[in-house]
């Protein structure tokens, strides 16, 4: 009886660890981009957007807000990114960003 008991309690542990059996799964290659500079002087910004601005979510974020917002609207953006959200971009990517967020969208 001991056994038996045994035995199905080693049986549901090895059973249960099945559901444990490491998973993998394929994160969709995001659909948006960045517009392209429109001045070489915004290349810069471009570039640091693209990399530091598709790491938590994707770029529509950025596409969806109301086209003219400005350079305050853009650089407070930035700015809640690295403040609330704890985005590790460097102070002057994040000036470059704003412009060229400023001059493209
Ligand atoms: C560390 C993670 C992180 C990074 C990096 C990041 N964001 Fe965000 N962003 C967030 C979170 C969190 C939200 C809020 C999501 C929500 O409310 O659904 C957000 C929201 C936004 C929004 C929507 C408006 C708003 O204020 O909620 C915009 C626009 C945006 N981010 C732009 C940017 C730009 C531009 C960059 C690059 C400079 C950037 N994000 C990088 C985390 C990040």
């Amino acid at each position: 009886m001991r056994m038996l008991l045994l035995g199905a309690m080693i049986g549901g542990l090895t059973a249960g660890s099945a559901w444990a059996a490491p998973r993998t799964y394929a994160v969709p290659d995001p659909t948006a981009q960045l517009r392209p500079p429109k001045a070489d002087s915004l290349t810069p910004g471009y570039e640091a957007a693209q990399a530091n601005c598709q790491t938590c979510h994707s770029l529509d974020y950025i596409a969806t807000q109301p086209p003219g917002r400005g350079k305050a609207f853009w650089d407070a953006e930035v700015s809640k990114m690295i403040k609330a959200y704890h985005a590790p971009i460097e102070q002057a990517d994040a000036g470059a960003i704003a412009a060229y967020l400023a001059d493209t969208y």
